[in-house]
This record gives structure tokens, C-alpha cells and sequence, in this order.
């Protein structure tokens, strides 16, 4: 029997030239746990701990597990939990980002080298979710997601404060001397007041959010709060769900097909979701061989509306998400144009699940002929300075400035603008374009949330709110503002950003999709040819795997023998 058709404790087994003895020995040492016979001759569902103390948005996986494990059981499986890498977003030097694909790695790794019929991934923060989901499309195995779930909202002054669009906010407010060092100090303290991932549409939410369309969780379960009561009921339901999917043999390459990639990209742009969530659904969606492009993120964003309210394009939270029905009623607004053959864990398909539809309440989630906005949340631009592409939320941007030229103000490097750029002889005005070079994947920065570069102090304190500001470099799903995301090349990989010199004039237009350097080719050729040397890479270790590795943010910035089919 190969080993694919064996099961529990039976299945991938030590080598030690005698299967038996290896069989024999494996339930030895798993019978000094305390395991019977019995327990030990049920379907083995694997479950990834993530629970971590540098890992805040994960406080409640414990219990988490502790609902799953009880769902295995009672579905007749023996529930193992195995600990994984776990990523807490702010936690991490110099960007979780750099660890995506490591934590990735680690997931598949120990699906693949452990005994388990199917496995239930445990995750929230905004790099575990892509992380889990990657792992398991190159895993293959029966697999179910089970997020943390959103953190709740609180109050300071008489408004809602939730992770992490209102950090920024009051953090704006501060640095325009607006508020004192003792109110940013309390607005700090309570931010962030209960378990689970950031408040608002960030790319947890949106990760949590677009995972539920893959069909990759129980449906209805995306944004269910971290301390609810129901947070742990679909946690028991995934566990034993995760049991019956053993059974069946249902993998993620049969549930993350180009219809349901396709249906995500839709629900993306309804969301006003985040824009690393493109680059996360690359990734994922790569490993099974299925290609996101731009020029389709592009038709789709022009035929589907933001319907969903919340911060930072528009004003709820999650838990608002929640009472407002979850992702039902947007996917129930959507339906006419979403793929209804996509079929999720449960091995339903979108069609049917839709059958009966729920629909927006209209504030939340907006009904279809009311929408937050007529366009989808993100745009893709292309140009001199972008050719293999760049990314523009516009529905978190100021439109006055979408078709705008402007005198670059550059900045080398994230040391370069943390320097100078709250400088009083900064030669800035408020019409400028802040460009910031070195900051995409294969730099030493590894492709930080660094693109929401701050207004310039001086700027700020006479009360510029925005400006167009473009980046290699990625942006938290909570921020918003005028901000090019995402430019590939890369400058580190000799894209044209690394050409982009003080003063020069650049142009953006929404309208047409562009973002080019009016700098002549001759020109750029010199400043081509003067560039200096790339730094050297990472000496050792997984940097140097990474540096050697690393894919543009087309391509998900994933390793580049880790998609479907290797380098
Ligand atoms: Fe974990 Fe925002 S910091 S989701």
C-alpha cells in the first residue's frame, strides 16, 4: 500500500528499513502520552498551534484549539496539535513580510512529515492567514482554516478606537500638535483592548474575508469576533468537519480553482479590502498554479462596487461586519457575477450556498444600487516608472489627486526618509510626489508597510492631510491616503524607481491606469549606467534564501521554487 492510502498513525512513517517496526515504535512513544489503542487507531487531523507571546492577535488560539480538538473527538478523530511559526505583525524585525514564506515553508513541511488524514489551520494576523494557506495548497491535504477572529472596538473621548485605522489617525493628530504627549499616551492604552486581529478591514480581515470565498473555512465564520461565544462554536464545527474532509479526500487544489480565485479578486474589490491582500492571493493562488494578473484586476475593479462600509474607506468595524451578517450579504449582493461552481470544506458549492441569499442592510453592506463606491476599492497602474506593474487604493485615497503631475521629492532608502523627513529645510510643497526607493522585497528592508510615508511635520502642521506618495514598498490594510504601492521592479532589482532623481517630474493617472517618469531615455540611461553596485546579499541563513529567491510582488513575492511547478 503506498503510503498516500494509509492512515493515522500508519501514514508517512520514520524510515528505519522495517515498516512495522517503524508502526510498532510510533505508537509506542504516542501510547506514552496517554493515548489507548483505540484513540490511536482513529483519523489523525493535525491542528497548528500559533499561539505565541510575541503574538497578541493569537491569544485566543488555546481555546481555539481546545473547541477544534473537542469537534475531532466528538466526529470520531484524534485531534494533535503541532506548533507552527507564528507571526504577530508588529512583533517582528524588519517586517513580518520577510517571514511569510518562511512560516509558509514551516507549515507544509510538518503537514507533509507528520502523520495527519486532514489538518485545521489555526491563524489571524495578517501574515499566519497567507502563511497557513500557502503551506497547505502546497501540502495538499485535507485542510480547514479557522481564524482568531476580529479584536472589539472601545472608546476614548466619545469615539470608536479600534486597531489599527484610528492608531494612525490620533498618531496623525499627535504629530500635527493637535493632541498632547499624555492623550496619545491613553489613546495607547486602549487601542488594542481584547484577543484577536485588527478591527477594521485590514488584511487580516480582508485575509479572514477573502479565505471564507476560497472556500477554505466554514462559511459565515470570517468575521465572527475573537471573544464570541459563536468564535468557538465554528471552531468545534471546523474540528469535526475536519474529520468527514479525511474521509473524503477534499484538498485545497479542489477548492482553490480559478473560479474560486476568481471570486475572491471580486470580493476583494467589494471589500475595499486591503491592497496586501493582492500580493497574498498571488501567493496563495501560485502555488497551485493558478496566475492573478492585473489586467483582470483591473476589468473586475470596474464592474464591482465597494459595498462594505467599514474603516479605513468608510466608517464601521468588523464587529459591525459581524452584526450586519458577516460576508453572506456581500457575497449575496455579488451573486450574479460570482462563479456559483466553486465549492468550499464543506463540499457545497457557491451556488448553493447562495440559494438562499441574504442581502446588505445597507449601511454596513451596502445594497448593489447604493454602493460605497461605484468602482472597485483597488486599481493597478502601469507606466515607465511601474512596467511589471504597481497597486493605488483608491477607495482609501483623495480622488482630487488622481490625475496629477508633480516634482518627485525622492527618498534612497526607509533610514534616508526617517532622516529627513520631518527636516525644516526639506525642500517640500504640499503638490510634490514623495518617492521612496529601496523598500520592495529583495531590499535589505524586505519590503515593509513603509509606503504610507508621513506627511512632512512642517507639511502636517499646516494641515496637509494627503499626498501622492509611491513606493516599492507595501502598506498596512489599515492605512489609507494617496499611496503607489507595490512598483515592480523593484529599485533593488534595477526597476526604474532606482532611476527617479530629486526634482524630476512624474506623472499618475487613475484614469488611464499609468505612472510614468517624464525623464527622457537617454537620460535614464546614464543615470542607468551610474548606478551603483547592489549592496551585498545576505551572508547566511534563511535572508540569504530569500535575497536569492524572492518574487516581485506579481508573483505574490513568493520563493521562487516554492510555486506550482518550482523555479
Ligand atoms: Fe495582527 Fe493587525 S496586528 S491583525
Amino acid at each position: 500500500m503506498t503510503d498516500e492510502r494509509k492512515h493515522g498513525l500508519a501514514r508517512r512513517l520514520t524510515h528505519y528499513g522495517d515498516a512495522d517496526f517503524a508502526l510498532y515504535l510510533r505508537r509506542s512513544f504516542a501510547k506514552s502520552m496517554g493515548y489507548s489503542h483505540d484513540m490511536l487507531s482513529r483519523p489523525i487531523v493535525g491542528i497548528s498551534n500559533t499561539a505565541s507571546g510575541f503574538n497578541n492577535c493569537h491569544r485566543g488560539v488555546p481555546e481555539l484549539i481546545e473547541a477544534i480538538s473537542r469537534g475531532v473527538v466528538a466526529a470520531g478523530g484524534l485531534p494533535l496539535p503541532f506548533p507552527v511559526s507564528s507571526l504577530g505583525e508588529v512583533f517582528l524585525h524588519p517586517t513580518s513580510m520577510l517571514y511569510r514564506n518562511l512560516m509558509a515553508m514551516d507549515v507544509e513541511e510538518m503537514i507533509s512529515a507528520q502523520p495527519m488524514d486532514a489538518v485545521v489551520l489555526v491563524g489571524g494576523c495578517d501574515k499566519t492567514v497567507p502563511a497557513l494557506l500557502m503551506g497547505a495548497a502546497s501540502a495538499d491535504l485535507p485542510a480547514i482554516l479557522v481564524v482568531t477572529g476580529p479584536m472589539m472596538t472601545s472608546r476614548y473621548q466619545g469615539e470608536r478606537l479600534g486597531a489599527c485605522t484610528d492608531c494612525r489617525g490620533w498618531w496623525a493628530r499627535y504629530r500635527a500638535g493637535e493632541i498632547s504627549p499624555q492623550q496619545i499616551r491613553e489613546v495607547e492604552d486602549g487601542l488594542v483592548t481584547t484577543a484577536g486581529t485588527c478591527a477594521v478591514m485590514g488584511t487580516a480581515s480582508t485575509m479572514a474575508c477573502l479565505a471564507e470565498t476560497l472556500g477554505m473555512m466554514l462559511p459565515g465564520t470570517a468575521t465572527i469576533p475573537a471573544v464570541h461565544a459563536d468564535r468557538l462554536r465554528a471552531a468545534e464545527v471546523s474540528g469535526a468537519r475536519a474529520v468527514a474532509l479525511a474521509a473524503e479526500d477534499l484538498r485545497p487544489s479542489h477548492i482553490v480553482t480559478p473560479a474560486a480565485v476568481d471570486n475572491a479578486l471580486r470580493v476583494l474589490l467589494a471589500l475595499g479590502g486591503s491592497t496586501n491582500a493582492i500580493i497574498h492571493l498571488s501567493a496563495v493562488a501560485g502555488r497551485l498554479g493558478i496566475r492573478v494578473s492585473l489586467e483582470r484586476l483591473n476589468e473586475l475593479s470596474e464592474i464591482t462596487p465597494v459595498l462594505v462600509d467599514l474603516k479605513p474607506t468608510g466608517e464601521h468595524y468588523m464587529e459591525d461586519l459581524f452584526a450586519a451578517g458577516g460576508l453572506g450579504p456581500v457575497l449575496g449582493e455579488l451573486a450574479d457575477d460570482l462563479d456559483g461552481s466553486a465549492r468550499s470544506v464543506t463540499g457545497v458549492t457557491l451556488a448553493e450556498r447562495l440559494a438562499e441569499r441574504t442581502f446588505g442592510d445597507g449601511q454596513v453592506v451596502r445594497r448593489r444600487e447604493m454602493p460605497v463606491a461605484e468602482r472597485g476599492g483597488l486599481v493597478a497602474l502601469k507606466g515607465s516608472l511601474a512596467p511589471d506593474g504597481a497597486i493605488l487604493k483608491r477607495s482609501a485615497a483623495d480622488d482630487r489627486l488622481f490625475e496629477s503631475e508633480g516634482r518627485a521629492v525622492v527618498f534612497s532608502s526607509l533610514d534616508d526618509l526617517a532622516a529627513r523627513i520631518d527636516d525644516p529645510d526639506l525642500d517640500v510643497e504640499p503638490n510634490d510626489f514623495l518617492v521612496l526607493q529601496n523598500a520592495g522585497p529583495k531590499s535589505t528592508a524586505a519590503m515593509p508597510e513603509a509606503g504610507y510615508l508621513p506627511i512632512p511635520a512642517k507639511l502636517a502642521r499646516a494641515g496637509v492631510k494627503d499626498m501622492v506618495r509611491l513606493s516599492d514598498a507595501r502598506m498596512s490594510g489599515t492605512a489609507y491616503g494617496t499611496v503607489v504601492l507595490h512598483i515592480a521592479p523593484e529599485a533593488a532589482a534595477g526597476g526604474p524607481l532606482a532611476l527617479v532623481r530629486q526634482g524630476d517630474r512624474i506623472r499618475l493617472s487613475v484614469a488611464d491606469r499609468r505612472l510614468d517618469l517624464l525623464v527622457d531615455e537617454a537620460e535614464l540611461s546614464v543615470r542607468r549606467a551610474a548606478l551603483p553596485p547592489p549592496p551585498a546579499p545576505p551572508g547566511r541563513g534563511y535572508r540569504r534564501l530569500h535575497f536569492d529567491h524572492v518574487l516581485q510582488a506579481p508573483e505574490g513575492c513568493d520563493l521562487d521554487f516554492l510555486r506550482a511547478g518550482g523555479a
